[in-house]
């Protein structure tokens, strides 16, 4: 059997960072500590064909055409492990899999990865899992990957008290014609990885205070995507992506994602903004600048961020659509 998938990778307005603390496995379990809202995006996607391989004593990955590192490998091999056993199987898998933005650009593509990877092996082993469920065990991969299962804006819940978690759609990508303008200004792999960055946060006084905040930042996040209303969304996503970072900065030991060529592009974009073009930005676990406008912006958008000393390359994605199987293969 053999299934190929295509996953969109996503960005956040209201980050995920740490664990709930409800006991031992939250963290492996990916339970997070606040809910949060993002958008998939459409030309940053991972397509993954996984296939049923007789007499192999190992599961192999190969990532844009080069085998993956022992700990990559494994890490897949953990997540089809879930799956097999949900599956009733023990059998070997081969994945391969393909990122449609430039590998190495500093991008995060443990959300698509993990989200094509569920999807291709759950159909693979003929499994027929819902939106929900699917979104369950991508979570289990990469926390935000469970955000890459469902369409388009996408709402991550949290109850309290609750053993699982999952994202659900809040409206389609056609809904409202955002632009994430990525400004890149680091090819590097990151030094500190999320899951490090998870780990520590607890520890920084302004945990706290951040996951507290991040309900009411998420209801008004949602109302905003629903009225399309950036200026809501925008002051939002900014002062979360800060909050994050200053969560990250203080914590021990502290991560510093931010380079002078990070804060030169946050500082130009409120002066931008000032001068009445309206563009906001977040930025993940890593030095590299998203810049959210809308359709009619994104030119004057790309063009500033160009010019800017710092960025080496601009990439531009639209609202993007659920994880879905598709019918030509990699392999
Ligand atoms: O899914 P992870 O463990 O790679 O964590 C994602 C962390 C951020 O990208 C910084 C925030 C988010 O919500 O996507």
């Amino acid at each position: 059997m053999k299934a190929t998938a295509v996953a969109c990778a996503n960005i956040a307005f209201v980050k995920y960072w740490g664990h709930a603390d409800r006991g031992s496995a939250d963290s492996a379990k990916h339970l997070p500590a606040n809910p949060s809202v993002s958008l998939n995006l459409d030309c940053l996607s991972t397509t993954t064909t996984v296939t049923q391989v007789e007499g192999s004593d190992q599961d192999t990955l190969t990532i844009n055409g080069i085998a993956a590192g022992t700990a990559a490998r494994e890490r897949a091999s953990r997540h089809l492990d879930r799956l097999r056993a949900l599956a009733g199987t023990k059998g070997c898998m081969r994945v391969v899999s393909h990122n449609n933005f430039p590998t190495g650009a500093g991008m995060a593509s443990s959300a698509s990865a993990f989200a094509a990877l569920t999807v291709a092996a759950a159909a693979t082993l003929g499994l027929s899992l819902d939106e929900r469920a699917l979104s369950s065990i991508a979570r289990l991969g990469s926390g935000s990957a469970c955000r890459s299962i469902p369409t388009g804006f996408v709402e991550w819940t949290v109850e309290a008290g609750e053993q699982d978690s999952y994202a659900h759609s809040i409206a389609p990508p056609e809904h409202w014609g955002l632009c994430d303008c990525i400004a890149v200004v680091s090819a590097e792999h990151k030094h500190v990885g999320s899951i490090q960055g998870h780990e520590a946060a607890p520890s920084s006084f302004l945990h706290q205070a951040r996951v507290e905040q991040a309900p009411a930042r998420v209801e008004t996040c949602r109302q905003a995507i629903l009225d399309r209303d950036l200026e809501a969304l925008g002051r939002e996503m900014e002062e979360d992506a800060v909050a994050m970072h200053a969560v990250a900065m203080t914590a021990r030991p502290p991560v510093y994602y931010w380079t002078p060529d990070t804060l030169r592009i946050m500082r130009a974009v409120v002066e931008w903004r000032a001068q009445g073009l309206p563009v906001y930005y977040t930025i993940d676990a890593g030095p590299n600048v998203h810049c959210l406008c809308e359709q009619g912006h994104r030119e004057t958008v790309e063009h500033r961020l160009r010019s800017l000393p710092g960025v080496t390359q601009v990439l531009v994605a639209c609202p993007g659509r659920e994880a879905h199987l598709v019918p030509d293969h990699l392999d």
